[in-house]
C-alpha cells in the first residue's frame, strides 16, 4: 500500500464500493478511522490505521482481481438471485475475494462479463460518461435494408429517447436472417435487443465479443480467465 492514502479511495481499494459511494458512506458517518466516526472527507489513512465500514473493518491490503468471464445463457449477473435462478458468481466461485459483476448481461446474454473486486474500476468501466464501446454479436431474424441500417447507427427512440450513435456492420446474411456486429458506448437496459425491435428486427441470439478493446477471444463458454496486465492497463486508460 502506498504511505498514506485518502480514506475514500482506500475503502474504494478494499472492494466495498466505488470511490463515490465511499465518500457518501463517510459523510453518513458509516466510517470509523481508529475508532472514531470521521465525516470530512481528505482525510489520509496509513498503512497501520484501523478503517471500519458499518463497524467492519477493512483490510486494502486485499489482492485485486480482474477477471473476465464467457457468460452463457441461463444465468442471471447479479451475487444473489431472489428467484434462485443460477447467478454468474457460481462461475467464478474457485476466487476466493468479494467479486462483483461489472456491469450486466441479460439472462439470455452470452458473451463477455468482467468481474472484480475493485470498486473504483467497476465504477469507471460503468459509468454512461466514459463511453467504452462494447461490441455485439447478435443474429437477428430477417435482413436489415439499407434505411434501417442507417437507423440503427444514427440512433432509435427507447424509451422516449435516442440512443447515441453506433456503428453496425453485417458479417453473415443468411435467407432469413443475418449475423451482425454492432458496437455501442452506452448500457442501457436491453439496449441491444431494443434497437433492433425498433427497426423491426427480432435478436434470436446475442453475444458480447468485446469491451473497451479487450475480446473474448477463444475463452471457451463459462470459463473465466485473470485479465492480462496489458488488458487492465488498456480499460484504465
Ligand atoms: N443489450 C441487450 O439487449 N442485452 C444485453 O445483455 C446486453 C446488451
Amino acid at each position: 500500500m502506498e504511505e498514506q492514502m485518502r480514506l475514500q479511495k482506500y475503502i474504494a481499494q478494499a472492494g466495498v464500493a466505488s470511490r463515490r459511494a465511499a465518500e457518501q458512506m463517510i459523510a453518513d458517518g458509516r466510517v470509523k478511522v481508529n475508532g472514531t466516526i470521521v465525516t470530512e472527507m481528505g482525510v489520509k489513512v496509513s498503512p497501520g490505521d484501523m478503517v471500519e465500514v458499518d463497524g467492519v473493518r477493512l483490510s486494502s491490503a486485499e489482492k485485486k482481481y480482474y477477471i473476465m468471464l464467457n457468460k452463457p445463457v441461463g444465468f442471471v449477473t447479479t451475487v444473489a438471485d431472489d428467484r434462485e435462478r443460477h447467478t454468474v458468481m457460481e462461475l467464478v466461485s474457485d476466487i476466493n475475494a468479494r467479486l462483483v459483476p461489472v456491469g450486466r448481461l441479460d439472462y439470455g446474454t452470452e458473451g463477455l462479463l468482467f468481474l472484480s473486486n475493485d470498486g473504483d474500476f467497476t465504477y469507471r468501466m460503468t459509468h454512461p460518461s466514459h463511453r467504452i464501446d462494447k461490441v455485439y454479436h447478435a443474429l437477428i431474424s430477417g435482413r436489415l435494408n439499407r434505411r434501417e441500417l442507417d437507423k440503427l447507427c444514427n440512433g432509435v427512440e427507447i424509451d422516449g429517447r435516442r440512443t447515441a450513435p453506433a456503428t453496425a456492420k453485417i458479417l453473415e446474411a443468411g435467407a432469413n436472417s443475418q449475423l451482425v456486429e454492432l458496437t455501442i458506448h452506452e448500457g442501457r437496459n436491453r439496449q441491444v435487443r431494443r434497437m433492433f425491435a425498433a427497426v423491426g428486427h427480432k435478436v434470436q441470439h446475442l453475444r458480447r465479443v468485446s469491451v473497451g478493446g479487450v475480446t473474448l477471444g477463444h475463452l471457451p463458454l463459462g470459463k473465466w480467465r485473470h485479465l492480462t496486465e496489458r488488458e487492465i492497463a488498456l480499460l484504465q486508460k
